[in-house]
C-alpha cells in the first residue's frame, strides 16, 4: 500500500489518476442495492456514510447496513469474476475517533503456511459472493433480483502477482464455499486462514488524515474499516477501483469452474 497525502483531487481527477494503471472497476452498489439513490458517479465506489443529500445514513438504511461489510476484511472486487487489481481511497472527511483502515499482506501470510498447507491450497478454488460476505455479518435483507445480480465467482486460493512473482494467499470474507470440499471442512478452512492471514504481526492500520489518497495492491493485501460511530460523525471516502487482466484461476493456469450461488442457509 502507498499513501499520498495532502491531495486536493476532484471526482475526475481521483480517476483520472487511478486509469493510469487499467480499466476502471465499476461499484456494484447499483446492483446489490438497487432502490438506493448514490451520491457519486458509477466509476468511484462510494464508501462514505452518507446519504444523496450529504445526509447522515440512518441506522436502518439498506445502503449503510450494505456498507458495513467493508468492516470485514476482504480484498475488493474479488466477488467479480475479474476482480480488482488496485484502489484508490481518497478521504475528503473523516471522523474525529476510529474510522481507520487495517491492512494484512498476504504475501507475508503465505509465507507463515506450512508446507503441507502450501501443497493443499495451490490448486484450490473458492466460490466467492457479496452475499456469502454479507451473510457472516448477517445481512440478508436483498431484493427482487439482487442476489441473481452478484452470483458466485470462482478465485484461485494461491495467486501469483506476475511482476515479481511472489505468491499470496487470496482469501476474503466473500469466500463462502471450496469447489469440490464439503461445507463441514471448507468454512472452517476459510475462517482459519482468514484468521491466521491477518494476525498482528502481518498487518498495518492506516490512521486518515483530510486529503490522504491511499492505494493498494488488491491482488495480495486484505483491508477492512475499523469501527466508528457512524450515526454521529461524517466519513467521506471515495474509492477508484482498477480492475485486473484476468480471473485468478485463469491467471494461475486453473480452468476456471462454473460456480454459482447456493441457496441461502
Ligand atoms: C474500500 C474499503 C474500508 C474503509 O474502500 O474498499 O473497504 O476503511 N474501505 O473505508
Ligand atoms: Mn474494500
Amino acid at each position: 500500500m502507498l499513501v499520498f497525502p495532502d491531495q486536493t483531487l476532484t471526482q475526475k481527477q481521483h480517476v483520472a489518476f487511478a486509469k493510469n494503471f487499467g480499466p476502471m472497476d465499476h461499484s456494484v452498489l447499483k446492483k446489490a442495492v438497487a432502490d438506493q439513490k448514490l451520491r457519486v458517479r458509477d466509476d468511484i465506489a462510494d464508501v462514505s456514510n452518507l446519504g444523496p443529500n450529504n445526509q447522515i445514513l440512518a441506522e436502518s438504511n439498506r445502503l449503510r447496513r450494505m456498507q458495513l461489510g467493508n468492516r470485514l476484511w476482504h480484498t475488493d472486487s474479488a466477488f467479480k469474476y475479474v476482480p480488482a487489481l488496485a484502489s484508490l481511497l481518497y478521504a475528503r472527511e473523516i471522523p474525529p475517533v476510529g474510522g481507520q483502515t487495517a491492512f494484512a499482506d498476504l504475501r507475508a501470510a503465505y509465507n507463515a503456511l506450512d508446507d503441507e498447507t502450501k501443497a493443499r491450497l495451490q490448486t484450490l478454488v473458492a466460490e466467492h459472493s457479496l452475499v456469502y460476505s454479507r451473510e457472516r455479518m448477517g445481512y440478508t435483507d436483498w431484493q427482487e433480483g439482487e442476489r441473481q445480480a452478484v452470483d458466485a465467482v470462482p478465485q484461485a486460493m494461491v495467486r501469483t502477482v506476475p511482476q515479481t512473482g511472489r505468491k499470496n494467499l487470496y482469501v476474503a470474507s466473500h469466500a463462502g464455499h471450496i469447489v469440490g470440499m464439503d461445507d463441514a471442512e471448507a468454512k472452517p478452512l476459510i475462517d482459519a486462514l482468514l484468521a491466521h492471514a491477518t494476525q498482528r504481526q502481518f498487518t498495518h492500520v492506516h490512521r486518515w488524515r483530510v486529503g490522504d489518497l491511499v492505494m493498494w495492491d488488491n491482488r495480495c493485501t486484505l483491508h477492512r474499516g475499523l469501527p466508528f460511530d457512524d450515526l454521529r460523525f461524517r466519513r467521506d471516502v471515495q474509492r477508484a477501483t482498477v480492475q485486473d487482466i484476468a480471473n485468478s484461476c485463469e491467471q494461475e493456469g486453473l480452468s476456471p469452474p462454473d460456480v454459482h450461488l447456493r441457496a441461502a442457509e
